[in-house]
C-alpha cells in the first residue's frame, strides 16, 4: 500500500478541495499589498531621494502602530492568538532605538504623527484588544509584512544611507528570530490550523484588508509629508534649463 496522503494545508468541502487559509489569505491581499508596494513614499525611500529625517518619518509611524498591536497584544487573552505573538517578534523597543539614533536623545518628543496613523492607532485599540481574530490580522500585516519584504527593505536603507552596526534599522532585524523564513513558514502552519468557523475565518480575512488599508493610507500621507521629489534624471533635465 502506498504511503496515506498527508493531510495537508487545504480542506474539502462538498468534493470539492478549498485552498489553505493562509493560501487564501495571500491571494486576496494580492493587489492591496501591490497598492502598499507602489506608494511614491516607499519608492523615493527605496530610490534614494530621501534624506534620513525623511525616513524617520516612517519609523516614528512604525513606532506608534507597533506600539499600539503590542500594547492590545499585552491584554488580549484569546488562547487561540497566543502562539502567534512571540515575544521574539516584538518591534516597539527595536523602533525607539531607530528613533533614538535618528532623531537624538530628545526624539520623544519630537518625532511626528501622521493624521492616518493616529486614525490607525485608534482602530488598532477599539478592536484589537477584545477580539482575537481582529488582533491575528493587523499582526499578520504589520509583523509577516517586517518578515517579508521589511527584510529586503532593511537590506535596502543600509545601502541608501550608509547606516553601519544596525543603528536606524534595528526594526529590520530579529536578533531571537534564526530563520526569518522558516518563522513565516511555521505563522502560516499556525494559521491554517485555526480552529475557526467560516464566518470568523472570513472576519479574519476582511480585517486583514482594513490593515492593508491603514498602512497604505499611513504610506500615503508619508508621501504628501515629504517634499516632492523628482526621479534624478527629471532633476537634472529641470538643471539643464535653468
Ligand atoms: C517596497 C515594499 C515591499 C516589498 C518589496 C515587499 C515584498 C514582499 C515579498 C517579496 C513578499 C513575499 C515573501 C515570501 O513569500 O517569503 C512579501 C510578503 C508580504 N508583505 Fe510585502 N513588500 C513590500 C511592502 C509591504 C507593505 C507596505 C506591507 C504591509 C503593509 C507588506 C506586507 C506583506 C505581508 C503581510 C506579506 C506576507 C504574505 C504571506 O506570505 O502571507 N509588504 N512582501
Amino acid at each position: 500500500m502506498g504511503a496515506p496522503l498527508r493531510p495537508d494545508a487545504s480542506s474539502r468541502e462538498g468534493g470539492a478541495a478549498r485552498p489553505a487559509l493562509s493560501e487564501r489569505i495571500r491571494v486576496a491581499t494580492w493587489n492591496v499589498h501591490e497598492e502598499a508596494q507602489r506608494a511614491p513614499y516607499l519608492q523615493d525611500l527605496l530610490g534614494g531621494r530621501l534624506d534620513a529625517t525623511e525616513y524617520a518619518l516612517l519609523v516614528a509611524q512604525h513606532y506608534v502602530i507597533y506600539g499600539a498591536i503590542e500594547a492590545a497584544a499585552a491584554v488580549n487573552d484569546d488562547p487561540v492568538v497566543a502562539p502567534f505573538l512571540s515575544p521574539a517578534l516584538d518591534r516597539a523597543p527595536a523602533l525607539a532605538s531607530d528613533l533614538e539614533y535618528l532623531l537624538g536623545p530628545g526624539w520623544r518628543s519630537e518625532y511626528v504623527v501622521a493624521e492616518a496613523t493616529e486614525r490607525y492607532r485608534a482602530h488598532i485599540d477599539a478592536v484589537c484588544r477584545d477580539s482575537g481574530p481582529a488582533l491575528l490580522a493587523h499582526h499578520y500585516v504589520c509583523y509577516l509584512g517586517a518578515l517579508s519584504g521589511g527584510q529586503i527593505i532593511g537590506r535596502l536603507i543600509v545601502r541608501v544611507f550608509g547606516f553601519e552596526d544596525h543603528h536606524g534599522t534595528e526594526y529590520y532585524r530579529f536578533p531571537d528570530v534564526p530563520s526569518p523564513s522558516a518563522h513565516k513558514d511555521h505563522y502560516r502552519e499556525l494559521i491554517d490550523s485555526l480552529p475557526w468557523d467560516d464566518a470568523t475565518q472570513q472576519a479574519l480575512l476582511d480585517e486583514i484588508l482594513v490593515a492593508y488599508r491603514h498602512n497604505t493610507d499611513v504610506l500615503l500621507e508619508l508621501g504628501r509629508l515629504v517634499p516632492q521629489t523628482l526621479p534624478p534624471s527629471a532633476s537634472s533635465t529641470l538643471d539643464a534649463d535653468t
